[in-house]
């Protein structure tokens, strides 16, 4: 039997990349994915593309930078679906000058780099504690090996995630709910191959200890399945390098 029959699996981040490998690895083990996205033409095309494959699925966009936005996707989750058995908190802002930057950003950029990598999951997660509860789930957090590094505002906002994923699995322990995160290391994505280029994801990816080839996308999504099944089920409030010995290697972005 597929080992995630009668699960609901939502994924945010889920147009592309590792969230959508997540979402349809989850599909592909019986469960129903609900993929979000703030990218409307992009989650259309890929839910589409699980649909087309014979998944049960659906989509929800919402801007997770925005309170309100956040409040109204958790109301059509609750609305949806009684029970949620795993959520995994994907979406986040991995490139460009969040990944390079630190000084000179200024309040309004941190404020927005923070509310997208470290306060949507958290305040996703609370205001979908009901159906969390109800299903005794499972909050997945995609941090990163750079949360090991806080050198770059992308790597401060993983660490501090790091933390509220501590404070998740500490604040829901009662309600039966684990929390997790998971800090992949260079994962070949459109968006990481696009944004790095070869030369810095072969240096990147040279870094590792074994195995040398790429990461991908489905090494991230078999790990996540790992975390919501049975085999997995006895891990809670930690941190799971996948990145194949890379963090060990003084990692710098
Ligand atoms: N690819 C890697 O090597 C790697 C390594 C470590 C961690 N990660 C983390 O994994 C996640 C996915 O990375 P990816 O490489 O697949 O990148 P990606 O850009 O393809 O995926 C991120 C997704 O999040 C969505 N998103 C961004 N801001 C949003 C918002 N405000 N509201 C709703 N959706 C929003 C984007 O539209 C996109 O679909 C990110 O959190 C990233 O930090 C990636």
């Amino acid at each position: 039997m597929a080992r995630m029959e009668g699960k609901t699996v939502l994924v945010t981040g889920a147009a592309g990349g590792l969230g959508f490998a997540i979402a349809r690895t989850f599909a592909d083990e019986g469960a129903h994915a609900v993929l979000v996205d703030r990218d409307a033409q992009r989650l259309a095309q890929s839910v589409e593309e699980l649909r087309a494959a014979g998944a049960s699925c659906s989509s929800l966009v919402a801007d997770l930078s925005e309170e309100d936005s956040i409040r109204a996707l958790a109301d059509e989750v609750c609305t949806a679906h009684a029970s949620l058995d795993v959520l995994v908190n994907n979406a986040g802002l991995a490139y460009g000058e969040i990944a390079s930057g630190f000084f000179g950003l200024g309040f309004a950029k941190w404020q927005h780099y923070l509310a997208v990598n470290t306060l949507a999951p958290l305040l996703l997660a609370e205001h979908l504690r009901a159906p969390l509860a109800r299903a005794r789930g499972l909050i997945i957090n995609q941090s990163s090996m750079a949360s090991n590094v806080p050198g770059t505002a992308y790597g401060v906002t993983k660490a501090a995630l790091n933390a509220v994923t501590f404070g998740l699995a500490s604040q829901l322990a009662g309600e039966g709910v684990r929390c997790v995160a998971i800090a992949p290391g260079m994962m070949e994505t459109e968006a990481s191959t696009g944004a790095l280029g070869d030369e810095a994801m072969a240096r990147l990816t040279g870094m590792q200890l074994a195995p040398s080839r790429p990461g991908s996308p489905s090494d991230i999504a078999e790990a996540c399945l790992y975390l919501a099944s049975r085999e997995g089920s006895f891990l809670n409030n930690l941190v799971l390098p996948v990145d194949a010995g890379n963090r060990l290697r003084g990692y710098r972005g």
